[in-house]
């Protein structure tokens, strides 16, 4: 029997504002499930970026002439934005990157090469991006420090019991807000609280959860969040890192170059104010216009609603799921959805990840399949790859129905 669900948004009219959904693939309708990856866009971010280079496209910070002006002021405003977004105390704290990924190689480039040595311990969790891992490795082996790892329980938590243990003595802690795979959110407050009782920093990783959830960068506890545009239905190419002021201000640049000085001399240079102590060259324009309209459409939508929406179509697509497959189909994860995002990384029968994504795409289907850049999390989980759905505000039950018919499909075509 299908499930009915009370879902906050309308999703029709949701999914009319996204031009793409409207495409055909192989002939069907498409049906896009790979937002954990990437976003859709909405005419309102597309044509943000249109009216941006078609009216007042000029560098910014730079020309006193009126569309250098205008240009300044849009992309300022885009900051302030997102800062409103994120609820941080300033918007001298927002800084824009390439992606999460650079937001996190700056942390530890900067804050890292400057405040760790020898022996220093940074503590990490088994289910971090590979973002979140690598910058840390690299430092790592650069200055001799040492790394711990919280575990995961079985169903895909985080498991704190010794978490006392692993942060004592630590430096930093590094932790996603929801991991890109198994959906699982994590416990952020009582993490940075732990990690500030240690004496540790806490950079979140919020690439998965700022799209998702309402967001409170204070009420988080952290001292560094870093999140990506592209997948926030903003563009890709811009990122943000939002750093506690006097953490920012006392950090060293993370590139040299123009914006990011305040006078260069032939024996040296004095930095600029932050955020653009941290912002060198020509920044992405378009594309940080791109993300404040991205932040206009959420914010039009209410991120509670966005979040209650996400709830109801995981509360379906698992029950949905159970009722089709039963144990033909795992989901890995936590099985309440109140503790996870809209993202089923599944094993359906014994068929491997890539052929179902193969099969999945001629039903015009959209779902990664791979290792989600969390190659230590497939190790822990056994498992090469896994395939991955993943919704968001333009998906609805028919989309999870499409999936299903679409996994059927793929079980007939491999059946022997
Ligand atoms: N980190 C993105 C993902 O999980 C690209 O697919």
């Amino acid at each position: 029997m299908a499930l009915t669900i009370s879902d906050p948004l309308d999703t029709a009219v949701v999914k009319a504002d996204f031009p793409l959904l409207s495409r055909s693939v192989h002939g069907k309708p498409i049906v896009y499930l790979d937002s954990a990856a990437t976003a859709q866009k909405p005419t309102l971010v597309l044509d943000a970026m249109d009216a941006y280079y078609r009216s007042i496209n000029a560098n910014v910070h730079r020309g006193v002439y009126a569309i250098a002006e205008d240009a300044t002021n849009a992309m300022e405003g885009a900051r302030e934005k997102v800062r409103r977004f994120i609820g941080a105390p300033s918007v001298n704290e927002i800084v824009f990157t390439k992606n999460a990924t650079e937001s996190l190689n700056l942390v530890a480039q900067s804050w890292g090469r400057a405040n760790l040595a020898e022996g220093d311990v940074v503590v990490l969790t088994h289910m971090e991006h590979h973002a979140d891992i690598v910058p840390w490795q690299m430092l790592a082996a650069e200055k001799g420090l040492e790394l711990r790892w919280i575990p995961l329980d079985a169903q895909g938590r985080l498991d704190l019991t010794d978490l006392d243990r692993l942060l004592d003595g630590a430096k930093v802690l590094g932790v996603t807000a929801m991991s890109n795979v198994l959906g699982t959110l994590t416990p952020i407050p009582l993490l940075t609280a732990a990690a500030r009782a240690a004496g540790a920093i806490s950079v979140v990783d919020a690439c998965q959860s700022v799209p998702h959830t309402p967001t409170d960068v204070t009420a988080m506890g952290a001292d560094f969040v870093a999140f990506s545009g592209h997948k926030m239905v903003g563009p890709t190419g811009i990122g943000v890192l939002w750093g506690r002021l006097e953490l920012l201000e006392a950090m060293p640049p993370f590139l040299g170059g123009g914006e990011m000085i305040r006078d260069v001399r032939l024996d040296g240079f004095t930095t600029n104010e932050v955020p653009w102590k941290f912002e060198a060259g020509t920044p992405p324009i378009a594309e940080i216009v791109g993300l404040g309209a991205a932040v206009d459409y959420l914010e039009g939508l209410g991120m509670s609603a966005v979040r209650e929406h996400e709830i109801a179509l995981t509360t379906y697509a698992l029950a949905t799921f159970a009722e089709r497959f039963g144990d033909d189909l795992v989901v890995h994860g936590p099985p309440d959805p109140a503790e996870r995002g809209g993202v089923f990384s599944f094993a359906y029968k014994d068929l491997h990840p890539h052929d179902i994504s193969q099969v999945l795409d001629q039903h015009a289907v959209c779902v990664r399949a791979g290792h989600h850049c969390a190659k230590p999390l497939m190790r822990l989980m056994g498992v090469g790859a896994t395939a991955r759905a993943s919704v968001y505000v333009y998906n609805d039950t028919t989309d999870i129905d499409a999936l299903c018919d679409a996994l059927d499909a793929a079980g007939d075509f491999f059946a022997w």
